[in-house]
């Protein structure tokens, strides 16, 4: 997954491309690089590192003028990180070039065939392959860019979001589409492209979002035509208004993103249960839900697929729906799922889970669970994502822009999301009583607040950082409701601060990680007052009398954790159903806090990016 921005109108392409690349940088940032004409010829420019880094060699290289480019930030697939891999790239005549984001799989065969025909290659990317056989298809056939793209990417195997121009033609740029996203904003005699439309949320709110397949041929002052890429049939384009503020996508003041989004939360759960959860009238209305009422309530078992934070969220989403609609609940890492020839029946529902909607593994799990018969349901974040544009049905999580890597309000929007969709069921179903499901609505309700109160400990999160920032190694530790969390509080400390931790089952301890247990280790134990609470205080006993660094993140007014613990974080009393959605915020602001003293780059740590749209 990487970023890609183009732009071909009355206006200068250079800043509305550098801008924009840095929008998208959270997309991929190993490299970055630009192409424009400039009026007379095409200049192109590039570099290992970030688009900050690009801008100080542009400087050097190019004259930043033109009314047409293209521009890249880059997350490293074939090819190291490196200058000559970094996109754009031209053909071997110079006369075309192309950036890309996805996979070409077949790449190495066509490239043996233009090696056959004469073609020379500077970098290790498919991408120099896929723009070499445009040019070689387009001499070949004797047709205009706009066929030669289409007859080549006939020919590949794999995802692709392209752009490409020709320095001949420069009035045309052409896109094309398959399993990345492409979005085309549509101003005043002026086309905007993008991965996503934050790039160009300033200049207009028209966007025409390409579907699978689908290719666009933009013409300045002519206006664009969108085709299927296999047959060449024309599309009607659909243009889309969008909602986005430029505000959504800007730090606001905070250091950094996950800083924001972190304390975004209150807003993002109760903007996530806004016209659903109806308390006075003691209803939960979520269209997706009641109008597949049927498909759920004789579903044999719910299976959820997802990756990383959102499998996260999954899995307290097993617990929540086996525990109040009693509906059996498999979760799935969608990667694994995909491959392993599951057994998958028609009265199955999938829920795939996914902040980005654009997830490859996620999308490829749903593709299957549909081949099978099964009702498919998506919870995501994005409006109009891949993986919301594919599923059956579904429910935004509604939690706003997330540009952090390290998924904070994705989180606890989705467990939202979840809970709302569980409580409904079990009401439908009748596995609730009517008093405890009031409570859980009028609990939840107050959840927001109550995250508030939780993001108070932040001068306290910081000074137990200081004083654990330079270990080596971290265990969480949670049971029931809480060994997700403890998995996901990990996941934010490994992936932002590159500390070695691991999540665990507090009971699961003993069957080999208190082995790891000694004076140097910090071991964060989630123990509420509600669910296993004396099981988790034995657990916290165990650890203590191995030496290790306790840090609990307790109930607010417990005693007994505190007498044993080193450091205690409180949060404020809830259901055990609910909890995950407290007991994560002081995990994710302690390893925001680790990060930022260890100096790194919180908002994109090395080797990740925000989604992930390759297998
Ligand atoms: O966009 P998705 O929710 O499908 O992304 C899945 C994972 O890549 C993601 O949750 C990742 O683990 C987090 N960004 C980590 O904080």
């Amino acid at each position: 997954m990487c970023g890609i921005v183009g732009y071909i109108g009355h206006r200068e392409a250079y800043p509305i491309i550098i801008e924009g690349l840095k929008r998208l940088e959270y997309r991929g940032y190993d490299s970055a690089g630009i192409a424009l004409f400039d009026g007379t010829d095409l200049k192109v420019s590039k570099t290992k590192g970030k688009v900050a880094d690009l801008e100080n060699i542009s400087e050097k290289e190019i004259t930043k003028t033109g009314n047409v480019g293209i521009g890249h930030t880059r997350w490293a697939t074939h090819g190291v990180p490196n200058d000559v891999n970094s996109h754009p790239h031209t053909s071997n005549s110079g006369d075309l070039v192309i950036i890309h984001n996805g996979i070409i799989e077949n790449y190495e065969s066509l490239k043996q065939e233009l090696i056959a025909r004469g073609y020379t290659f500077k970098s290790d990317t498919d991408t120099e392959v896929l723009i070499n056989l445009i040019e070689d298809v387009k001499k070949q056939e004797d047709v205009k860019l706009g066929k030669a793209v289409q007859i080549a990417l006939n020919q590949v195997i794999g995802a692709y979001a392209i752009t490409v121009f020709d320095k001949n033609k420069p009035e045309e740029i052409v896109v094309a589409r398959l399993g990345s996203p492409l979005a085309v904003g549509i101003g005043e005699d002026e086309f905007f492209i993008a991965s996503d439309a934050s790039p160009f949320i300033e200049y207009t709110k028209d966007a025409i979002y390409l579907e699978d397949e689908e290719m666009a041929i933009i013409r300045f002052h002519k206006g664009i035509k969108i085709r299927k890429i296999k047959d060449d049939s024309l599309v009607d384009p659909y243009i889309q208004k969008l909602q986005l503020n430029l505000e959504e996508i800007e730090k606001g003041g905070y250091d950094h993103f996950m800083l924001k989004e972190i304390h975004e939360q209150p807003k993002a759960i109760t903007d996530t249960y806004r016209g659903r959860l109806l308390r006075d009238q003691a209803i939960i209305k979520m269209a997706g839900v009641e109008d597949n009422m049927k498909k759920f309530l004789n579903a044999n078992r719910i299976i959820i697929v997802a990756c990383g934070t959102s499998w996260h969220a999954g899995l307290v989403a097993e617990y929540i729906f086996e525990d109040l609609a009693r509906i059996p609940v498999e979760v799935e890492y969608a990667s694994e799922f995909r491959y392993r020839n599951p057994v998958i029946r028609e009265d199955d529902v999938l829920i795939a889970i996914s902040q980005s909607g654009e997830t490859a593994d996620t999308l490829a799990a749903i593709k299957l669970a549909k081949s099978k018969g099964a009702f498919v349901f998506g919870v995501c974040n994005v409006v109009g994502s891949s993986i919301a544009r594919e599923t059956d049905a579904g429910a935004y999580t509604h939690a706003g822009p997330e540009i952090g890597v390290a998924s904070t309000k994705a989180f606890t929007t989705q467990i939202t999301v979840l809970t709302l969709m569980a409580l409904r069921l079990s009401r439908a179903k009748g596995t609730i009583t009517s008093s405890e499901y009031r409570r859980h609505l009028l609990e939840l309700e107050m959840i927001p607040g109550k995250v508030e109160k939780a993001l108070e400990s932040d001068a306290h999160i910081r000074y137990i950082a200081d004083i654990y920032k330079d270990a080596s190694n971290c265990l969480y530790l949670g049971r029931g409701y809480n060994f997700p969390v403890a998995l996901e509080g990990a996941l934010k400390l490994k992936e932002i601060s590159y500390i070695h931790a691991e999540g665990y089952p507090a009971a699961e301890m003993k069957h080999g990680p208190i082995a790891l247990i000694d004076e140097n280790m910090p071991i964060v134990v989630i123990a509420t007052k509600k669910g296993h609470y004396e099981k988790v205080v034995s657990n916290i006993q165990e650890i203590k009398s191995r030496k290790g660094k306790i840090i609990g993140i307790v109930t607010e007014g417990d005693e007994q954790v505190k007498e044993l613990a080193d450091h205690v974080i409180e949060v404020p009393e809830t259901l055990e159903s609910l909890s995950p959605l407290l007991t994560t915020i002081p995990l994710q602001l302690l390893s925001y806090y680790i990060a930022v003293m260890l100096d790194k780059n919180v908002d994109q740590p090395r080797n990740l990016a925000k989604s992930v749209t390759v297998e």
